[in-house]
C-alpha cells in the first residue's frame, strides 16, 4: 500500500501540492485524473523522491520514504516511468532491457534468460522486436519498453505519467490492454492521465486532482454519474 497523507510539494516558493492525501491499495490499479497543471506530474515526482516533499508523509508498505534520496526510495519498491519514454533510442530493445537488467541487484532481477522470456510472454510485441533498434519502434512500442525496464527490479509500485500522451487510439488501447495483463500478475500501478475514458475501463479507484489537492475519489462507476466530478475534469 502507498499512502500520501497530507503531501506538501513545489518549485522553490511556489508550492504546488497544498496537502495531497491519497492511498493506492497493493494489487490495483489507481489512476490519478485531472486538468492541466493540476499537479499529477509534481504528485509523481513528490513520490518518487526527485522533488521534495516539504510537509505530510508518504508511506509505502508502512515505512516512511519521503525525505529519502530517489535511488533509496527506488530499491524499496518505487518505480517511475516519466513523461516522455526515457528509451536509448540508438540501441536494440535487448540491450536496453539488458541495461536495465544490469542496473538493479540479481537479487531483485533474477537471471537475464528468465526475466526476458517473462516480459517477451507479458509484452509479445516486444518479445517479436528484441534485435530492432529502440528508435524505431512505434510511440506505443517506446512506451511498452519504457514500461518494462521498470520492472525489472520487481517493483512494488509502478507509477506511470501520461502513458497514453501522443499515441494513436488504437495504440493507446493496446498499452492499456498490457496494463491490464500486468495488474493480473499483482503488479501495482498508478496511472496519471488526462484523459477519462481508458482510466476508467481499467482503474480500480480514480483520484481527480484539482489545484493540488484532491477534487474526488471513487469508483469509475460513480465517477460517470457524478457531475460534480465532470466538471473538476473540465478544469
Ligand atoms: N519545474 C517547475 N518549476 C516551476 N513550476 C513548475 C515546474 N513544473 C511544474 N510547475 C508548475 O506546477 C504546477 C503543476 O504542474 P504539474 O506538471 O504537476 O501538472 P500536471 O497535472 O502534471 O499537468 P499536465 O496535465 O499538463 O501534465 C503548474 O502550475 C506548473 O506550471
Ligand atoms: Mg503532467
Amino acid at each position: 500500500m502507498l499512502e500520501l497523507r497530507d503531501v506538501r510539494a513545489g518549485y522553490g516558493r511556489i508550492e504546488v501540492l497544498h496537502g495531497l492525501t491519497l492511498a493506492v491499495p497493493t494489487g490495483t490499479v489507481v489512476a490519478v485524473l485531472g486538468p492541466n497543471g493540476a499537479g499529477k506530474t509534481t504528485a509523481l515526482r513528490a513520490v518518487a523522491g526527485t522533488l521534495p516533499v516539504t510537509g505530510g508523509s508518504v508511506r509505502l508498505d508502512g515505512a516512511r520514504i519521503d525525505g529519502r534520496r530517489p535511488s533509496v526510495i527506488a530499491r524499496r519498491g518505487l518505480a517511475l516511468v516519466p513523461e516522455g519514454r526515457g528509451v536509448f533510442s540508438g540501441l536494440t530493445v535487448e540491450d536496453n532491457l539488458r541495461i536495465a537488467h544490469r542496473s538493479v541487484s540479481s537479487e531483485d532481477a533474477g537471471p537475464w534468460d528468465a526475466w526476458v522470456g517473462h516480459i517477451a510472454e507479458v509484452f509479445p510485441r516486444l518479445g517479436e522486436r528484441l534485435h530492432q533498434q529502440a528508435g524505431s519502434l512505434s510511440g506505443g512500442e517506446q512506451q511498452m519498453l519504457a514500461l518494462c525496464r521498470v520492472l525489472v527490479g520487481q517493483p512494488k509500485v509502478v507509477l506511470v505519467d501520461e502513458l497514453s500522451m501522443g499515441l494513436a487510439p488504437l495504440v493507446v488501447e493496446q498499452l492499456f490492454e498490457q496494463v491490464a495483463a500486468l495488474r493480473a500478475t499483482g503488479q501495482t500501478i498508478v496511472l496519471v492521465e488526462q484523459y477519462l475514458t481508458h482510466a476508467l475501463r481499467y482503474a480500480d479507484l480514480c483520484y481527480i486532482l484539482a489545484k493540488g489537492r484532491v477534487a474526488w475519489c471513487g469508483e469509475p462507476t460513480e465517477l460517470s454519474a457524478s457531475g460534480a466530478a465532470a466538471s473538476f475534469l473540465a478544469g
